[in-house]
């Protein structure tokens, strides 16, 4: 009887152990939002880590690799208008919303769009 309990108790435990799963995946960790946007800092560095594999030279406009970037994005303002985040291509991009989302494989967090965001409203400077 004794034996019985005790591997009702172990069942019991186990099972509430194994059961937690997560419905949704943890919330990405917040990115910290720098007072003043570095370009080469805190930019690229996020294109460089999400979308360099599509956006290389030679691959899929605009081009995100370090070298080029900067001119590709700001160019004739077809993908980033200084000082105007959302009425650039870009930000439309990242938020999924009046152009094809990127990167494909799902949003980013906020506070990594807010980075971009800032950069592009306190003027897009290549810093
Ligand atoms: C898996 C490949 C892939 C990745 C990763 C990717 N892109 Fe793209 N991107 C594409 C393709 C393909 C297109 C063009 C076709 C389309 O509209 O879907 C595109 C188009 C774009 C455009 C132009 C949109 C337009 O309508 O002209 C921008 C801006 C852009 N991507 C930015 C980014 C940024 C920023 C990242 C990283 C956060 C990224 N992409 C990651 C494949 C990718």
């Amino acid at each position: 009887m004794k034996k019985t309990i005790q591997y009702v108790i172990m069942l019991t435990v186990g099972l509430m152990a194994t059961s937690c799963y997560y419905d949704t995946m943890p919330p990405e960790p917040v990115v910290p939002l720098p007072d003043v946007v570095s370009y080469s800092e805190d930019v690229q560095p996020l294109w460089n880590e999400s979308c360099i594999g599509c956006h290389k030279s030679g691959g899929t406009a605009p081009d995100l690799t370090a070298a080029n970037s900067y001119s590709a994005l700001t160019a004739n303002n077809k993908y980033v208008v200084p000082g105007n985040a959302a009425g650039s291509k870009l930000h439309k991009s990242l938020m999924g919303d009046g152009a094809a989302l990127m990167p494909p494989g799902g949003k980013w967090s906020d506070s990594k769009i807010a980075i971009v965001d800032k950069w592009i409203n306190d003027g897009a400077l290549n810093n």
